[in-house]
């Protein structure tokens, strides 16, 4: 385990006032001057670290508990996103996900290991843990992604029980937007959305994972980003990890994850990379005001970088035994 005593960490840093409740827990050093970051004195580790997109404390809590029992980064990413995935209030993941345009819950998951290795599954129906699944598809065939019908008999024939994953309230929403059936991306889920995990564990190796039920009332058959390599998830462990949130057909057009972490190679902080990945959507897709997407991304060093397009984005960090939700910088200020 790397101990710094004095850190700069630019990529805090670099997202200003927002991040003041995780400073608050390190004593200064000296004043800032508003320019130049603050040099803080303390036992301040960067690693181990979780860090997940939005505010899922119970998420990034497990995560840690997994790490700081001596586990490894992947055991980790995996049981933080079960629990929300477990969650039945989580609109979007898991068990109460919102259906498609016909009613059904498909979910989206991958899995990145130290190694490379990456699992997914796509349109998953009746399978409450789709990371799950997607780790026993990195390790137990040949393939790196199972795709619906396939993924759930592969799913139930490794010891997966079959559920319905339409809660009351999800349906109850269905048949309200079905009255118009307007389809409409939402600009902005202010708690929750794609949940989107990172983490360090005590050797400094990183993994990551994704795991959605995609956008609501969507076409029957639609994958967003979440599940695809280098777009909703990427991880080098050389380097760093990427993870993002929000309209995924945005992400797949730019391959966000995988440029963040290309990025962060040649030599951006993981904040640098996130605007700049945010940046690149912006100036492909001039009708950016009608939707969301957010990024967040860690380095080998454990600073961690966070952007988003609209307000309202936020990521849960989860290090030196701190777990706090740190509201993102982003892109349209006016
Ligand atoms: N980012 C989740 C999705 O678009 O499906």
């Amino acid at each position: 385990m790397k101990r710094r005593k004095f850190i700069q960490n630019a990529s805090l840093s670099g997202i200003g006032i927002a991040v003041g409740s995780t400073l608050a827990n390190c004593k200064p050093k000296e004043e800032s001057n508003g320019e130049n970051p603050v040099a803080f004195s303390s036992d301040v580790t960067k690693y181990p670290l979780v860090i997940a997109t939005w505010n899922v404390p119970e998420s990034t809590a497990k995560a840690w508990e997994v790490i700081d029992e001596g586990s490894s980064a992947l055991d980790a990413i995996e049981q933080g996103c079960m629990v929300e995935e477990a969650n039945e209030k989580g609109q979007s993941v898991g068990i109460g996900g919102l259906p498609d345009r016909d009613g059904k819950v498909t979910l989206d998951a991958c899995i990145m290991n130290k190694e490379g290795n990456y699992g997914a599954v796509v349109c998953m129906q009746n399978i409450v843990h789709p990371i799950s699944v997607a780790r026993k598809v990195m390790e137990d065939t040949p393939h790196v992604i199972l795709a619906g019908k396939g993924a759930e008999q592969f799913a139930v024939s490794v010891g997966f029980k079959r559920e319905d994953l339409l809660t009351e309230a999800s349906r109850k929403a269905w048949e309200e937007w079905k009255v118009k059936s307007e389809y409409k991306p939402i600009i902005n889920i202010e708690n929750h959305d794609t949940i989107g995990m990172l983490a360090i564990d005590k050797n400094g190796d990183i993994s990551g994972g994704c795991t959605t039920s995609g956008l609501a009332y969507k076409m029957a058959g639609r994958v967003g980003d979440s599940p695809i390599i280098g777009s909703g998830l990427f991880i080098d462990n050389e380097i760093g990890g990427a993870t993002a949130t929000g309209l995924g057909e945005e992400v797949l057009k730019t391959v966000g994850s995988f440029l963040i972490v290309e990025l962060m190679r040649q030599g951006r902080t993981p904040q640098q990379a996130c605007e700049e990945a945010i940046g690149r959507i912006i100036k492909k897709s001039p009708n950016y005001n009608d939707f969301q997407v957010g990024y967040i991304a860690v380095n080998k060093d454990g600073e961690t970088g966070m952007y988003s397009i609209h307000e309202h984005f936020s990521a849960t960090v989860y290090q030196n035994g701190e777990n706090t939700n740190i509201k993102s910088d982003f892109y349209n200020k006016s």
